[in-house]
């Protein structure tokens, strides 16, 4: 099967990924595509092109029908291999069916417990609540309230924002350039990408704060190779200059949302020393922090919660993805004396998903006896090392950034000059061949970024070296075979 055969709609280069040839070969020699499983898999994507909605996403970048997957490795109906660095957009913190979630949802199935209770009490409930508040950060483990959302991360980020404006009886929020919480009229509210919202209403007031971001400063100053200490400290200048401007425009803030490290905004990490800013300025001045950690959660950046390289410790903490095993589930935890919602104030059928909380209370035990969010640490930095010496001879690369598992590649056109920090222009289109070339060579990633030109890589958690290996070495072999595209 080739990236051309198999999805018209592909955003790869027509015609070059079709000497890629089969993936079994590239991943350990198994499964070599068939005639059957070929014609079985171009059938179905046929029909979801033609059933579902033009709002689908990763079907159209990513057009194969996975049928197997275990770890790291999937598998199409065509019988092609994958190496899997997308991971559910982070939510498989173990890689596809973990035997210990496995375990954990046999174990239930067969128990004969009910599968769905609203918000009623579980063992099984009681079991992942015990465990995610022993999760938490300082004395939230001891104190934080939790409350179960619908089973998205968008969900759980209205419950924090109705929260933080019912409890402060203030309508605005604070949130950053870059930013992205999810796709509900507040969630979207709070994103800063325009494109995605530019036709609909917005809901509330929203005030754009600026998210240091070394490579292309908002302030237009900084190093583009290095922390940005100056872009930072200006933006936490900026923060609480705002806010104390009583002709600033900004009326007293219900919270303010952000994320330690912005994954879809492409893979920005904040500087541990702006986040600490930005808790002195809300803690200064009562402004209840939300930190967004669906994506950054359980181990992904090297530290259990992506705060923790900071050591703050934020007032609403927003959870999703890899909290539920792989299964829909999103929770909110935060301090006791915001509790001051009225009952059905979040409410939600889908609240109570024991399949969820099962495999949910074996993934956090599993990433904490055995260290995953160390191995994420360690696993993270060589393979940023790594890219780094990939990137140095490939002008098509213009930044390598990234905490732990959650690493970016920012594509930027070789031939544009560079503005006035060094970096190029954004090339979205050179971004989109680079992960068609590496889809035809088995392995998956996507994109983000403010232009749609980072390439992300999730991979889970349990990467071993030789897979690390193995994905650097089809990046860079796609990097190579993007950047010279057949005339
Ligand atoms: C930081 C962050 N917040 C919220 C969301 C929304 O989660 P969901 O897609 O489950 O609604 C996402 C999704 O990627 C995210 O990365």
């Amino acid at each position: 099967m080739t990236i051309s055969a198999i999805g018209s709609e592909s955003a790869g280069p027509s015609g070059s990924s079709a000497h890629a040839g089969p993936t079994a070969g590239a991943t350990g020699g198994h499964g070599a595509p068939d005639a059957d499983g070929r014609v079985r898999a171009e059938g179905i994507l046929a029909r979801q092109r033609r059933r579902e909605s033009s709002a689908r996403t990763y079907a159209r970048s990513l057009p194969i029908v996975p049928v197997h997957a275990e770890g790291m490795t999937v598998i199409g109906a065509d019988g092609r291999r994958y190496l899997d660095c997308l991971s559910g957009a982070g939510t498989l913190a173990l890689g596809h069916n973990h035997p210990v979630v496995h375990e954990a949802i046999r174990g239930l199935l067969h128990s004969g417990a009910p599968l769905h209770v609203l918000d009623l009490a579980t063992p099984e409930k009681d079991a992942f609540t015990a465990e995610l508040l022993s999760c938490l950060p300082g004395d939230l483990a001891a104190s934080a309230k939790l409350h179960f959302c619908g089973p998205s991360g968008a969900d759980a980020v209205e419950a924090a924002l109705k929260l933080t404006q019912t409890v402060t009886g203030n309508d605005t929020l604070l949130a950053f350039t870059g930013g992205y919480h999810g796709m509900t009229a507040g969630a979207l509210a709070v994103t800063g990408n325009v494109t995605i919202k530019e036709r609909l209403r917005p809901v509330g007031t929203v005030v754009r704060l600026p998210y240091p971001y070394p490579y292309r400063c908002p302030f237009g100053v900084g190093a583009t190779d290095g922390d940005c200490p100056d872009g930072a400290r200006l933006s936490a200048q900026y923060i609480e200059r705002l806010l104390d401007d009583p002709c600033g425009g900004v009326a007293r803030p219900a919270a303010m949302i952000v994320e330690a490290v912005q994954g879809e905004g492409g893979v920005v990490p904040a500087p541990d020393d702006w986040l600490r800013a930005i808790r002195r300025i809300t803690a200064e001045r009562g402004i209840p922090l939300i930190l967004d950690e669906v994506q950054t959660g359980v181990g992904r950046t090297g530290t259990f919660w992506a705060g923790e390289h900071s050591g703050i410790i934020p007032d609403v903490i927003v959870m999703s993805k890899a909290i539920g095993g792989g299964l829909p589930l999103a929770v909110i935890a935060y301090r006791e004396e915001l509790d001051g919602w009225a009952p059905g104030a979040h409410t939600g059928t889908f609240r109570g998903n024991q399949l969820a909380m099962a495999a949910g209370v074996a993934t956090l035990r599993f990433v904490r006896s055995e260290a995953l969010d160390l191995r994420a640490a360690e696993a993270g930095a060589r393979m940023l090392a790594d890219l780094r010496t990939i990137a140095a001879g490939r002008p098509c690369v213009g930044d390598v950034r990234g905490r732990g598992l959650m690493i970016g590649l920012e594509v930027v056109d070789p031939d544009a000059g560079p503005d006035a920090l060094g970096a190029r222009p954004a090339d979205p289109h050179l971004a989109a061949r680079v992960r068609a070339e590496c889809l035809a060579r088995g392995l998956i990633v996507e994109l983000g970024g403010r232009h749609d030109a980072v390439v992300r890589l999730l991979p889970p958690l349990t990467i071993t070296d030789a897979e690390a290996d193995r994905v650097l070495a089809i990046l860079a072999d796609a990097l190579t075979a993007a950047a010279s595209p057949p005339r």
